[in-house]
C-alpha cells in the first residue's frame, strides 16, 4: 500500500468511528496488553476520571450547514464564483476525509447537464466526476447522442466529496450539498438534466427506485420556483456491472437527444 492510500484509508476509518459516534479514547497512550511486563492491572477508577475526552472540531448541524450552503450559493453569480465557493465550504463532513473536492467537469452553461451520485477514488484523486471506469462508459453513451464533456455537456454529482469507501452518501450529506446543485442547475440552465442512477433520482426529485423511473421525463421545480425536465437513466457503474441494461439504456439515450431537439 503507498502512504498515501495509508493516509486515505486511516482517514476513513476514523470518519467511520466519528459517524458512528465514537469520539472518546479510554487513555491517552496506547496500552500494549501482549507485552509481559505490564503491570497489574490498576484497580477501576470512575468513567469520569479514565477517559480522554478527544476535542472534537465543532461541525455545524446538517441544518445549518444545509442554509449556509444557501446564503454561499445564491450569492453566486457565475459557475466560477460557484466553483470556487464549493471549494471552500467546509460544513460537509465528507470533505474531511476527502483529497479533493470535485465539483464538475465539462462545459458551463452547456445544454446538457449530467448529475451523478458521488465521487469515487478516481475522482477523489483527479478532482474531476466521472473520470474512472464508469466515466469512460459515461463518455462513450454521450458519444452515442454526439454529446461531449469536451464541447456540449456538463457534468457534476449531488455531493462533492468521496465518501469512505465508496458508501452512497447519506441523506445529510446529500441536503448539505443541494444548494450547491439547485445554483448549478440555475447557472448553466440546461435545456435538459440527466440524472445517472438511484441516488440523484432520489436526491432531484425524491422518487425512489430507478428500475421503474428510468427513460420517462419528469420536471424539478427549485426553491427560486423555475423547473427543469430530468431524465433518469441507470447509472454507468451499474451498466458496467449488468450489461444486458444497455439495451434500456441505449433506448433512454435515445429519448435524451430527442428531448434536447425539441427544447
Ligand atoms: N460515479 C458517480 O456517480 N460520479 C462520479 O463522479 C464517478 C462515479
Amino acid at each position: 500500500m503507498q502512504d498515501v492510500d495509508r493516509l486515505d484509508a486511516a482517514r476513513a476509518l476514523l470518519r467511520w468511528y466519528a459517524d458512528a459516534g465514537v469520539d472518546e479514547a479510554v487513555a491517552a497512550e496506547p496500552v500494549d496488553r501482549f507485552r509481559n511486563d505490564q503491570p497489574a492491572a490498576a484497580p477501576a477508577r470512575s468513567a469520569s476520571a479514565s477517559v480522554t475526552r478527544i476535542a472534537r472540531p465543532s461541525q455545524p448541524s446538517a441544518d445549518e450547514a444545509a442554509s449556509l450552503a444557501a446564503a454561499i450559493a445564491a450569492a453566486c453569480d457565475s459557475h466560477e464564483d460557484l466553483a470556487a465557493a464549493v471549494a471552500a465550504f467546509d460544513g460537509c463532513p465528507l470533505k474531511a476525509g476527502a483529497r479533493n473536492t470535485v465539483f464538475s467537469d465539462g462545459i458551463p452553461g452547456a445544454a446538457l447537464l449530467i448529475i451523478g451520485e458521488a465521487p469515487g477514488r478516481d475522482e477523489d484523486a483527479a478532482g474531476k466526476p466521472f473520470v474512472g471506469r464508469a466515466g469512460g462508459l459515461l463518455d462513450r453513451m454521450l458519444a452515442a447522442i454526439g454529446r461531449s464533456r469536451m464541447s456540449d455537456a456538463l457534468i457534476t454529482n449531488v455531493v462533492y466529496w468521496r465518501p469512505p469507501g465508496n458508501r452512497a452518501p447519506t441523506q445529510a450529506e446529500i441536503a448539505v450539498c443541494r444548494p450547491f446543485v439547485d445554483r448549478l442547475i440555475e447557472l448553466t440552465t440546461p435545456k435538459a438534466i440527466m440524472l445517472a442512477g438511484g441516488v440523484p433520482l432520489q436526491a432531484m426529485t425524491g422518487v425512489a427506485g430507478i428500475t421503474r423511473a428510468r427513460g420517462v421525463w419528469r420536471d424539478v421545480t427549485l426553491p427560486s420556483g423555475k423547473t427543469y425536465p430530468v431524465l433518469p437513466v441507470f447509472h454507468p457503474a451499474f451498466l458496467l456491472r449488468q450489461p444486458a441494461h444497455k439495451r434500456l439504456a441505449w433506448k433512454d439515450l435515445q429519448t435524451l437527444a430527442a428531448g434536447l431537439r425539441d427544447a
